[in-house]
């Protein structure tokens, strides 16, 4: 072995590409897509915008958007054979391992996705697709756990809309747009849009680089982000904040449980590899949970919990030398949870956001033009062993 492998493992300190989408600055606590910062783009844009945002690299114009709005708009609707899937899930299956195989197999139904060296116009088409489909998908996950009947997507709608629609509004009944839930699901999507080289983007492209599908390698995206150290952790915050709760909300005793190295329990929500001061993002949400619980009268006992434990970390001597921070996961799921959705759909709710930013990352790495990703190792296994037959092994 050469001396020019050196070791990060988890990729700590390793620059993997070059990139135009996102920009971090973990220490000062700064997010941009394509320059603009979140805190704007939050305040003054749809979610819709900011994934032609991401997607294109510019700001749509009117015309830009509504053409955008209307090629979407052709294709929301996915093959009725991909129904047949949700009759083989088993009752109660996480929707996260539903979403995965489901967008993995948009490439058997929409194979003009693996022609290679495809042109401009097809791979647009392909984005286009995905865009349009996921929140048809994503409504549609949820309707079937409910044993509800399917909502189809209706083109009067804009794009949040639409998804709010398929989700939560009923066959029978006009559906009653509330502004206060559109508003707050395009604020969460377009915080969720991309994060640079996380571990769900990262996947998506390395298994890109093998000239994989775009769906697939998506779906691989899905794969990483269901973790609970990633994606899945706003789903665990809330199963925290509950325990916690039932156990008489005593937050010094938790905070020192995710102190004890021989306790299992980290506290979720908490901590980033990049950010080493306020995620930007969490700042924005804490806000907003506020302001929506507020506005759709909800009182949630688990949002001062969350206050109660945030307070009591950041005054923590193990967190403040970690300079460990509530991240985007912390209070998402409060404000998920308060439009109506269950923990279970919290991290799908996170894919739809990211959807934007990984379709980006993809893009911009075959743009780059970027060889296939083969990482190196060094190994500290076994050397020469000669072989011993079954008969004379002890
Ligand atoms: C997301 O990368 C991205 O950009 C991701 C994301 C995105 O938008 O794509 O921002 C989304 O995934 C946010 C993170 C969601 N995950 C969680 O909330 C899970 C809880 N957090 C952690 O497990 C952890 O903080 C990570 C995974 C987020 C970061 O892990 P690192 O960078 O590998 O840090 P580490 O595990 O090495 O921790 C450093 C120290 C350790 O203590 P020491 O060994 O130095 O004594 O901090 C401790 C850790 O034990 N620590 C925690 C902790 N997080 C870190 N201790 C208690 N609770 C925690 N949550």
């Amino acid at each position: 072995l050469t001396g020019f492998i050196t070791l990060d493992t988890g990729f700590k300190n390793t620059g993997s590409t070059k990139s135009k989408i996102t920009f971090l600055d973990g220490e000062k606590g700064i997010l941009k897509y394509r320059g603009y910062s979140i805190e704007q783009l939050a305040e003054k844009s749809s979610f819709l915008e900011v994934a032609y945002l991401i997607v294109y690299g510019n700001l749509p114009t009117q015309a830009e958007l509504e053409g955008f709005q209307g090629e979407i708009s052709k294709h929301t609707l996915i093959h009725e054979d991909m129904k047949k899937f949700f009759d083989g899930y088993p009752s109660r299956s996480h929707p996260m391992g539903q979403l995965g195989s489901l967008i993995f197999s948009l490439s058997t139904f929409y194979p003009e996705c693996l022609k290679p060296n495809q042109t401009a116009e097809e791979q647009d088409l392909t984005i286009i697709k995905l865009l349009a489909k996921l929140p048809t998908i994503v409504s549609f996950i949820y309707k079937k756990s409910l044993g509800h009947p399917l909502i189809y997507p209706k083109n009067k709608y804009d794009y949040v809309t639409n998804f709010l629609w398929m989700t939560f509004g009923q066959r029978t009944e006009d559906y009653d747009v509330n502004p206060i839930v559109v508003s707050a699901m395009n604020k969460l999507l377009i915080l969720h849009a991309d994060h640079e080289q996380n571990c769900s983007a990262s996947t998506v492209r390395i298994v890109g680089s093998s000239d994989c599908n775009l769906y697939a390698s998506i779906s691989a995206g899905i794969a990483a982000l269901w973790g609970p150290l990633h994606g899945g952790a706003n789903q665990a915050v809330i199963d925290m904040l509950e325990l916690i709760k039932a156990d008489g909300g005593d937050t010094e005793k938790w905070i020192n449980k995710a102190k004890d190295k021989n306790d299992s329990f980290r506290m979720m929500g908490f901590g980033h590899r990049v950010y080493k001061n306020f995620d930007p993002r969490a700042k924005i949400i804490k806000k907003a949970c506020d302001d929506i619980l507020e506005n759709l009268g909800i009182d949630d006992p688990i949002l001062e919990i969350a206050k109660k434990l945030e307070e009591a970390a950041l005054t923590d001597q193990y967190f403040i030398d970690r300079k460990l921070y509530p991240n985007v996961d912390f209070y998402s799921g409060i404000i998920y949870r308060a439009l109506g959705f269950p923990s279970e759909m919290f991290t799908v709710l996170f894919a739809l956001g990211r959807l934007p930013g990984w379709i980006a990352q993809w893009k911009e790495m075959h743009e780059n033009k970027e060889p296939i990703g083969r990482p190196r190792q060094i190994y500290v296994g076994e050397t020469d062993r000669e072989f011993v037959d079954i008969k004379d092994r002890k």
